[in-house]
């Protein structure tokens, strides 16, 4: 059985808690897409868990965790997750695989991100548009640009060590041309960074393997399998507020690429989805909410980043981009985050439709000026104003949120299956 479990709006949606949840049911986790550039939050029994790379399944002792050749890997960023999971007493011994296909971050991906933004956003004006997108500053968009134009240095490449060098010296000669050219930064040392790359395969040898080949052996032998996404649809390259987005495919068919999976292989979809809307970087997010009721929402939701810190930008559930999301993913079923959220509010609102000048839209403006013009169309739906703490059965809800529940479903066109009443773990309620 193979499920996948995606981000259905801007990321944050809470799949690092819905993914630790449902791997006490699988046996394998696998990332498909993205890098360091995620920030997934787990909690069990009070304490809190900030996994970037590692599959959230990690926690459970008998379950294997894949990083897929989608994903692009900071070994810096690797390793030091691996360490916090040490020191919390987690053994990753024989449960982590690392794709012998996958991209590397080099430090070169992380500067060259960091002089791209900050040129970027010298170029804002006075207007609220902004040019930077405001990324993470994780190296994610220039490490998949030299994956498409075929100079990127993938973890096979740390096998042949003069190979290696040899790719390095190349791409670093060129990296270094436009930080002279354009950024007027410091050069970089191509044999120093080769060094420090070479200390990172000794370590991180014994995980690589042919994860393809270990997926589709475990699949063929009735494992449970979980595809992990890390962001949202809406910050995926092809589907999402292009060109406010990650360099990556996110949505579920990011899966099949970034994992050598066919796509007949997975059966079950499952979006992620926030009771509300929050996006951390620039970009149209047309149910932003300026006022009071946004600041309420990011306070009690404490939406702040979980990679950089930055605030969130909060607003009302967006159902008409989540429709879009759930026909994009292919979405069955959803896990709907952050209810407990919205417990104190008299009023909630969900965002059903777009007007652009006046006129209904029927579909996803394509583009992100549009996207920044178009006017939310509200329904108001009345808030529970009791706790749901503790609440374990469906039934046992406020009818008012039930009514809310059903009401996602009916604009989404999929079955909320799960309701998360707070970051914890264990307060999740299974609908039968
Ligand atoms: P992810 O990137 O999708 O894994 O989500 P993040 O971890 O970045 O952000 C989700 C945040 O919401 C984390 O701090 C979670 O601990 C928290 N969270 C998840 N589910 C719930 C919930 O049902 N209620 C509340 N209050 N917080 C939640
Ligand atoms: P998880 O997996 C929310 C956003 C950044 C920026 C844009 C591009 O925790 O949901 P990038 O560094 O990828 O080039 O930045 O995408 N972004 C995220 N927003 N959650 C994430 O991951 C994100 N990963 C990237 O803020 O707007
Ligand atoms: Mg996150």
């Amino acid at each position: 059985m193979v499920t996948l479990i995606v981000g259905a709006q801007w990321g944050d949606e809470g799949k690092g808690k819905i993914v630790d949840l449902l791997s006490q049911e699988a046996d394998i986790v696998a990332r498909y897409q993205g890098g360091a550039n995620a920030g997934h939050t787990l909690v069990i029994d009070g304490k809190k868990y900030v996994l970037h790379l590692i599959p959230s399944g990690i926690l459970h002792p008998n379950v294997q965790c894949v990083i897929g050749n989608g994903v692009v890997i900071d070994p810096v960023a690797l390793m030091d997750e691996i360490k916090m999971l040490e020191d919390y007493g987690i053994s990753i011994d024989g449960r982590l695989f690392i794709s012998h296909r996958a991209h590397l971050i080099m430090p070169y991906h992380k500067l060259l991100d960091a002089a791209r933004e900050k040129a970027a956003s010298a170029k804002d004006d006075s207007t609220n548009r902004k040019n930077a997108i405001g990324t993470t500053g994780r190296g994610i968009g220039p490490a998949y640009i030299d994956k498409a134009s075929r100079t990127g240095v993938r973890i096979v490449d740390l096998l042949d060590r003069k190979r290696f060098s040899d790719k390095l010296r190349t791409n670093i000669g060129e990296v270094n041309k436009l930080l002279a050219k354009i950024y007027d930064y410091e050069q970089l040392d191509a044999e120093k960074i080769a060094d420090e790359y070479c200390q990172f395969d000794t370590q991180i040898d014994p995980y690589i393997t042919d994860t393809t080949l270990f997926l589709h052996d475990a699949i063929q032998s009735g494992k449970r399998v979980l595809l992990e996404g890390a962001q949202g649809a809406m910050l995926d390259v092809d589907h999402g507020t292009y060109p406010f987005v990650t360099s990556s495919n996110p949505t579920s068919g990011g899966a099949a690429t970034g994992l050598g999976l066919p796509p007949t292989a997975i059966q079950r979809v499952m979006g992620v989805v926030k009771a509300y809307s929050t996006r951390v970087g620039n970009g149209p997010f047309p149910t932003e909410l300026h006022d009071e009721t946004g600041e309420n929402l990011r306070k009690i939701g404490h939406e702040f980043g979980a990679t950089t810190g930055r605030p969130r930008r909060c607003g009302w559930l967006d159902a008409f981009s989540l429709r879009y999301s759930v026909i994009v993913n292919g979405i069955t079923e959803i896990a709907l985050t952050k209810m407990d959220v919205l417990d104190s509010f008299d009023e909630i609102k969900i965002c059903t439709g777009y007007n652009l000048d006046g006129k209904a839209q029927k579909s996803l403006p394509a583009d992100a000026d549009t996207l920044e013009r178009v006017e939310p169309v509200y329904e108001t739906v009345k808030g529970w104003k009791t706790s749901l703490e503790g609440i374990r059965k469906y039934e046992d809800l406020p009818e008012a949120a039930k009514a809310y529940i059903a009401r996602i479903e009916q604009l989404s066109g999929a079955r909320v299956s799960i309701v998360s009443t707070s970051p914890d773990r264990a307060d999740t309620i299974i609908r039968g």
